[in-house]
């Protein structure tokens, strides 16, 4: 097999941004989101004038959430950006769309606050994005928007859609899982490798991710079967805006990877190099977006989305010392009056603490190069590196095994823990690997998809 290269982004969510993303309730709104907003259309179009002119490869993927939430003025402007590109470049653009592309309650600000914004139908997303992957395509599902295209001689591109006309996030159902199937069975037979895209995780991002039900494929495992059983070894992701790398192994023996990428607009922000070195070896690198045009006040763009990130963290964390209910709403807690006192109080008790002091409560004693840094800050840093992917929270580091020692006197009371699909999970073992990468780099990493 020749050696194929290509570039990835996820999570693009162009807003245009004339439509109106300023004033008073905006930058309320912005206290607690982890994407920019009012500069996604300057990002946007600073990542793809960069791709423009990249040079490794001449094939583009993006994995869905195109838009910010499915605007018609924004899918006109995003589908412009991208036949701009096609054309100055001359770089093919395969795409998968998601939830954020079609029949949303879209949004606005401006000087009066929030307004509506029309949002376009499932229906529609076929003539905007035809000439990006379906009307080439060589096995086209209208109904899952999903599709097979040969990027190559001997490459094949299986893109699989999770959010359609009659509902989103779906569980796949045995006709669909049928399809696929066949399309990985016909690569098999005509001497093809498939790889796959799709938006969704299909292996959580972090092992905790799993406890959230959104946060990856309904009933994954079925679809992990039906690829890696049937060759395709390897899925591209995005959805959940972090940096991972994760590989499992059926029953039946056989590999299977998924690459989730961050998001274009928000922090952690790049761009995948991928290389089929040949059918078994794989060679991912990620490189930052670029620096894009705007009022940084200083700030290097990354600086500026891991300050937008960071925010978004600490306005979680004060809510509950400020605004409980607000803090509640976020994180999905019925309020009660009883739960706004508490929450109130252990608010205002983290908000002041150390590592120490937060380490002394459970009985344990912290690190003395640690120990007096500000808890809401140690908070913040844990949170950002999980979704920033190659966590540093290992064994062996003052952080680390703090956090290690918090999991093991934690452990005994979520001994019943399970995750969102059923599956039973160790809480220490949960936790240990999200706080801490133990396993494949998540950000540049070669692997083989057979052993
Ligand atoms: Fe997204
Ligand atoms: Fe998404």
């Amino acid at each position: 097999m020749k050696p194929l290269k290509f570039y990835l982004i996820t999570d693009t969510h162009y807003f245009k941004n004339s439509l109106g993303a300023y004033g008073k309730e905006y930058e309320e709104f912005m206290d607690s989101e982890q994407k920019c907003f009012a500069e996604t259309q300057s990002i946007n179009e600073a990542t793809f004038k960069f791709l423009e002119t990249a040079d490794e490869a001449d094939i583009l993927l993006i994995a869905g959430d195109l838009t910010f939430w499915g605007e018609r003025e924004c899918h006109e402007d995003f589908t412009r950006l991208l036949y701009d590109f096609k054309e100055k470049s001359g770089k093919k653009i395969y795409v998968v769309t998601a939830g954020h592309d079609f029949k949303n309650n879209a949004f606005g600000f401006n000087e009066n606050g929030r307004f509506p914004i029309e949002s376009i139908e499932f229906s529609e997303l076929y003539d905007y994005y035809k000439d990006f992957g379906y009307k080439d395509a060589i096995a086209f599902n209208k109904d899952h928007l999903s599709y097979v295209a040969q990027l190559s001689e001997d490459v094949r591109l299986l893109v699989i859609c999770n959010d359609i006309e009659s509902e989103k996030h779906i569980t796949y159902d045995s006709e669909f899982l049928r399809w696929i199937e066949e399309q990985a069975k016909k690569a098999q037979s005509d001497g093809q490798m498939m790889i796959a895209m799709e938006h969704y995780p299909v292996l959580p991002g972090q092992p905790v991710l799993a406890l959230i039900k959104d946060a990856w494929q309904a009933e994954s495992q079925k679809l992990v079967e039906t690829l890696a059983d049937n060759g395709v070894h390897l899925i591209f992701t995005g959805h959940m805006h972090n940096q991972s790398i994760n590989v499992t192994k059926t029953k039946k023996g056989n590999l299977f990877y998924d690459v989730c990428t961050g998001s274009v607009i928000g922090w952690p922000s790049f761009i995948r190099l991928v290389t089929l070195q040949d059918e078994n070896t794989v060679d991912i690198k990620s490189i930052p977006t670029p620096e894009f045009d705007w009022d940084r006040k200083g700030l290097s763009s990354k600086e500026y989305l891991i300050a937008q990130f960071e925010k978004m963290i600490r306005t979680l964390i004060t809510a509950m010392r400020d605004d409980p209910n607000r803090f509640m709403r976020k994180v999905n807690i019925q309020s009660s009056p009883a739960k706004e006192k508490l929450f109130s109080f252990i608010g205002k008790k983290l908000n002041k603490m150390t590592v120490g002091q937060f380490a002394h409560l459970l009985f344990i004693k912290a690190d003395r190069n640690i120990k007096n840094d500000s808890f809401v800050e140690f908070a913040v840093d844990v949170v950002r590196s999980i979704f920033e992917g190659n966590q540093p929270y290992v064994e062996g580091t003052a952080g680390g095994d703090l956090l290690l020692k918090v999991f093991k006197r934690m452990s005994p009371f979520l001994k019943k823990m399970k995750d969102s699909q059923g599956n039973r999970l160790d809480f220490y073992e949960t936790m240990k690997h999200t706080a801490g990468n133990y396993g494949i780099d998540d950000y540049n990493a070669c692997f083989k998809l057979s052993e």
